[in-house]
This record gives C-alpha cells, structure tokens and sequence, in this order.
C-alpha cells in the first residue's frame, strides 16, 4: 500500500536524518551502533520510499551515497572514456618502485610532473568550439551524472573559451570547497542552528548534488584542471596540455608557485613531497596528497593502465597529522538558538601548520563515546575538518584521581536547566526569551549583513545598548533617540547620525530578508526566500498550519513544525507586529511580480542566449511567477532553448515531451 504524501515526507526525513547519523558516527565517529544488516534495510526502506516519492528526496540523501555517487536525480551520461582512480603510496620505496617499474617498462628514464592532489570532486567537462558542453560527475567511473547547471555556477570554469583550443576536447579536474568559503558557511549553519558541515570534499559533492544552482552559486566552489584528453590535440606533454588549458581560461597549477614541477629523479620529486607536506597548511584550499605522471603523452600511451588505474601516474597520500595534550577543561557555548555545545579547551600544541587550543565536541554523546576524564592525555587530528577533533585518550596515563566529565545541567549563561529533545543529538537552554545570550544573539543576526544590514552597528553595539537596557528586543532597535545614545561611552555625534541612518535605511530591506532576520530556527536564508515567496506576506505566513507549509517547495516538518512553535509564542507576534507599526516591509511588493502567467510553471533554461542573459532569463521567470527549475524532469513545464544546448538535455526534454521555445518566443510569452 502507498503511504500518503505527509507520512512518507515525515518517514523520509526520520529515516535520512537516521542514516546520515549513522554514516557519521560510522565514517567521521569511527562507532557502528547498528548491525550492516540493519543499515541496509533501513537504506532500503529510503530508497523504496524515494522510488514512490521521488519530489520528496532530500538533498542531501544518504541513498545518494550508494554505489558511487549515482543518484537518480540528473541525467546519465557515459563516459568517452573511464574516469579511473589512481594507486597510492605511502612512501619513498613506493615511489622508488613506480619510478623504477615505469622507467623499466619505457626502456629509460622518463621526465615526470609532480603537482597536487586537491581533495575535492572529480569533474569530466566537454567543450566543443569553445563553449561548455557538459560536466559529468565520476560516478561509478563509467557513467557519471550530467551536473552541468551547478558546474556552470562555478565562476573558475570557463563557459567560453579564448585562444587555439581544439575544437572538441574534454577536460577533467577536480572541484573543491575554499576553506574560507566553508568556515562561512558553517559559521552561517551554527548561527542558523543547523548542524554544521563535517568536511569541505563531502559538502562541494553535496552541493555539486543539489538540485537549485542557485544555492550552489552562493557557495563559492572553486576549481583546478589536471587532465586534457582528445584526439589529434598535437600537444605532446602533460604540462604543455595544462599550460595550453590555461591560456584558453581554465584555472591550472602555478608553476611559480610551484604547485607542479617537471622532475627528473626521485630526489626532486620527494622534494617537491616535502615541501608540500609542510606548505599544504598555507594553501587556501585542502590537498590530500602529491600526484606524480609521466610527462610524455606517447609514453603515457605505452604505459597504458591496469583494471583500475593507469601505469603512468601514481597519488602520494600525507599521513593526517596527529599529536597528543592535556584536555584542560571543557567549557560550554550558548548559540543563538539556545544550542549548547561542549569545547575541549587544551594545553596548546601545535598542529599542521597551527597551534591549536581547542577542539570541538559536538555534544554530549561524543563526551560519552570518548569518555573522558579531565586531565586526560588526548590524540588530536586534523584531518578533511577544519576544527581538530579529539580521536582518542590515552587511558594508561589517567591519573587515579581524575574526574570524568559530565555534561552540564543548566545554562552557563542564565543557569535554566537544560533539556534535550528526543532523537536529538544537542542540548538546549529552554529560556529562549530571557537568556541573554540567545537574545544579544538574535538581536546580532538580525542586524547582520545578510539580514537587516544595519550599517554603523556591530556586535559590540548590540552588547552595549543590551547592557544599558535599551534594547530587549530587535523592534526596540527602532525606538532608539538621539538622547539614548549620546551619553554612551564611544558614541560620539558622528556614530550616532551612522547608527540612526542605518536603521532608518534598514526599512526598505525586502520581505524575504526580514523573515530571515527575525530568526526562525531553521528559517536560513535560503528557505526564507521560498516562503516569502510562496506566501508573499508575514501575515500569510504566520496564518499557515504545518499542512499548508510541508506544501513549500523544500519544507520539511522540521522547518514547518519551527515556524509553528515561533508564531505560538506571544512574544514573537508581538515582535513582528512592533516590526510592523515601525515600517518593515512585511511582504513581496507588488512590482516584483511583472505578471502571473508562469504561475505554477517550473522553466529550465539552457544554451547560450542572444538578447538576455541566463540570470536575467531566470529572473523574468520568477518575475512573471515561475519557477526556476535546474535540469529537466518530468517536473518541467517549459524549457527555454538557447543556443550550443547540450545534446542529452534536449533529448531528455524529447523524450519527455516538454513544451521547447526559442528565447524570442519566449520573450514574447511573458510579454
Ligand atoms: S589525475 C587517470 N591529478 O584523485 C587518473 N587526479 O584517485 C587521472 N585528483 O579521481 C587522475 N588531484 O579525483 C589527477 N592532480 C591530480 C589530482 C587528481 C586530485 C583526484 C581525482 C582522481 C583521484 C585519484
């Protein structure tokens, strides 16, 4: 029997939420809680549910993991040929031995390149005449998933190509996640109150997966080229290929910066290892290892390749570094959302490139799991995360006398006892309303830049003005006079004119941004959008029940059930409604929307297009009430073809009997 949509959207989360835990202790935890057997049956129950409900698939699914990272969300694409992996080594001999076996094999010492190995996802990308054809992920090595409209995304990828390049060629590489961009993002999750992002190779392959590009271009992924194969392409070396791929536009290695190397010898090559086992702390992405290949293309070819990976090429891995302290203490966080999360403070060591004073601890399970006492001698590592973990204690050199660590019972900042919902990993101080902490911190998100952007206020301002009881609330901020903020300390005439102004200016942010900054757990930015979208006022929104929100696009019961809590609780309505009788704009307005004739309409658009661009393309869409889709499905009202269109695409939209038109009937569609 086929459950109904509610209860399978319900199960899916329950069940996703269970195996991605489950894949985390497994994989990041090293614990295995449950039998395999049990594992699969559980995968088996998503996958059959995923068959039925296919629109209600997460994003980020852990059936997406099985077998490769084949999922059944993007067309499938063969590749020309295999995307094969490389073999490892460990060691100097390891290498002397593939030198040695390759060198044998040629019949004399051959010239080979060292260069990185970027730790990211493996891409395979078509150009023909210059343009972006499509990008394939690895897959099961033979077929690979059509991600082209995230690929696109991706600023460091060409879409047109400028100087001699061949006519038809394809180019493989790798994309990864800037660490930068990742520490944002998470920093963004933690204020959110989402869980954060284990490592920055599993999220760029998450968000390579996710189904809006418009979420994959706000992440910033970033890439570098290593492979150029085609026929004819008279380019007789790997490097002449990678410095050719470069001249045409692609990002490839510096040879200043001595991310790749023509070496002649071992030696040179374990220089350029050890270099770059020390220097990979310095580079703003993360490397896993060294990768050496023969130079020469005939060679290569003579070489050729095993089952699994070629005779020419060989990945060096790092070891991850690990060290042993004292854990000192463990001190306690209150976020925003009234999270609570345990910190190892510990006696600095230093660490890959960095000292290191703190790890983190998730929460009290790991606390648990570890079991630890303080004073406990403790491994640390830094391995894909960036926040070094604790993997182990040293249990021999506990002293007698140690005391174990117990998860705290009340706030550490309003002294609230703390509760922990079922099925939830993290503690929360219930206090929501009065702990300081959780109401400086929603206060802070909401003048923050992606929220109200309140020019001339920081954090520190926020701190001060709670200080001074002027502020309880984000409203309050809008009562604030000339004559409060004078007698403050560091407020002089200037900062008070800077502060007043950007509050005033703060009343013309769009609705969407509003919902976002009045800090609805689990309302992220993205998410906000979707529901001011689709609601287009607060008062719309906040009339909603859990039925009519699960109905969103992406709304799951998690959100819905927070949206819920929010607008039953007094002081909230009477926060939006002060919100309100202060002028913030609580709704879509009305010239936003040119026209409704897309209304319910999900548009694809592909190609190159004359008179718009794609985003101008995608904003009409949306301006005339539809919605952007990011590859053709079933689910597709409309594709709007442009030109040098990828040849799956179109057949896929064939097949699947999509209306097609030109940009300029299009156009004249909307009018
Ligand atoms: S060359 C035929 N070069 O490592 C093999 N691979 O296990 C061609 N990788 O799947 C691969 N950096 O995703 C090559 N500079 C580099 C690389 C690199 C990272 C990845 C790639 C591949 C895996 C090999």
């Amino acid at each position: 029997m086929m459950m109904d949509v509610s209860n399978a959207k319900k199960r899916i989360l329950e069940l996703s939420q269970e195996l991605n835990e489950l894949n985390h202790k497994y994989y990041i935890l090293n614990v295995s809680e449950v039998s395999d057997y049990e594992f699969d049956m559980k995968l088996k129950e998503l996958q059959d549910l995923e068959t039925q409900f296919p629109d209600l698939a997460l994003a980020h699914s852990p059936t997406k993991r099985v077998g490769g990272d084949i999922t059944d969300k993007f067309p499938k694409v063969r590749h020309n040929s295999r995307m094969l992996s490389l073999s490892n080594s460990y060691n100097k001999e390891e290498i002397e031995e593939f030198i040695e076996r390759a060198n044998k094999l040629a019949g004399r010492e051959l010239e080979y390149v060292c260069e990185l190995k970027y730790d990211g996802v493996a891409i395979s990308i078509i150009y023909e005449n210059g343009t972006f054809v499509r990008a394939v992920t690895r897959g099961d090595g033979e077929v690979g998933e059509d991600i082209s409209a995230n690929v696109k995304t991706i600023k460091s990828i060409p879409l047109s190509l400028s100087g001699d390049f061949p006519e038809l060629f394809e180019i493989r590489g790798e994309i990864f996640f800037p660490l930068h961009k990742f520490q944002a993002l998470n920093a963004s999750r933690k204020a959110q109150g989402e869980p954060e992002f284990a490592n920055p190779r599993n999220t760029a392959s998450g968000t390579l997966k996710m189904q809006d590009s418009s979420v994959v271009a706000e992440r910033e992924l970033d890439s570098y080229l290593y492979f150029l194969l085609g026929d004819n392409l008279n380019i007789p070396t790997h490097s002449e290929r990678i410095e050719k791929a470069g001249s045409w536009g692609f990002k490839v290695p510096s040879e200043i910066r001595n991310m790749i190397r023509k070496c002649g010898s071992v030696e040179q090559i374990m220089e350029f290892i050890e270099y770059w086992d020390k220097a990979r702390h310095q580079l703003p992405f993360e490397i896993d290892g060294i990768v050496i290949k023969v130079n020469s293309i005939q060679d290569q070819e003579e070489l050729g390749f095993t089952a699994k990976s070629p005779r020419w090429a060989v990945a060096y891995k790092f070891k991850a570094e690990q060290v042993f302290t004292r854990l000192n203490e463990v001190t306690y966080q209150v976020g925003r959302t009234g999270a609570v999360t345990p910190v190892a403070n510990l006696e600095p060591v230093l660490l890959a490139g960095t000292t290191v004073k703190r790890a983190s601890l998730h929460n009290s399970d790991q606390i648990e799991k570890l079991g630890l006492y303080l004073g406990d001698t403790v491994f640390v590592e830094k391995g894909g995360e960036i926040i070094p973990k604790i993997v182990g204690v040293d249990v021999s050199r506990r002293a007698n006398s140690a005391v174990k660590v117990e998860f705290i019972t009340a706030c550490p900042d309003c002294d609230t006892p703390l509760e922990r919902l079922e099925g939830e990993a993290q503690h929360f101080c219930p206090n929501r309303y009065e702990c300081p902490t959780q109401v400086k911190g929603r206060i802070e998100h909401f003048i923050s830049r992606k929220a109200m952007n309140i020019d001339g206020m920081g954090n520190e301002t926020v701190e001060q003005l709670f200080e001074a009881g002027l502020i309880q609330n984000a409203a309050d901020l809008y009562t604030l006079k000339e004559e409060d903020l004078l007698p403050l300390e560091r407020m002089a005439q200037k900062s008070v004119d800077n502060l007043l102004q950007g509050i005033e200016a703060s009343k013309q942010v769009p609705f969407e941004r509003v919902l976002f900054a009045i800090g609805i757990r689990y309302v992220g930015e993205t998410v906000a959008k979707k529901l001011a979208r689709h609601f287009k006022s607060m008062s719309n929104l906040l009339k909603a029940d859990q039925e009519a929100l699960i109905l969103v696009d992406e709304i799951g019961e998690r959100i819905a059930q927070s949206i819920i809590e929010f607008k039953s609780v007094p002081s909230n309505q009477e926060l939006v409604d002060a919100l309100a009788a202060h002028g913030l704009i609580m709704e879509i307005e009305e010239q936003e929307l040119a026209s409704n004739v897309l209304e319910g309409k999900t548009v694809v658009v592909s190609g190159t297009f004359n008179t718009v661009s794609r985003n101008e393309l995608k904003a009409l869409i949306e301006a005339n009430g539809g919605k952007v889709g990011s590859s053709v499905s079933s689910k597709t009202s409309i594709l709007v073809r442009g030109e040098n269109m990828g040849p799956s695409k179109l057949k896929k939209a064939e097949d699947l009997g999509i209306k097609m038109l030109s940009e300029e009937d299009f156009l004249s569609m909307i009018g």
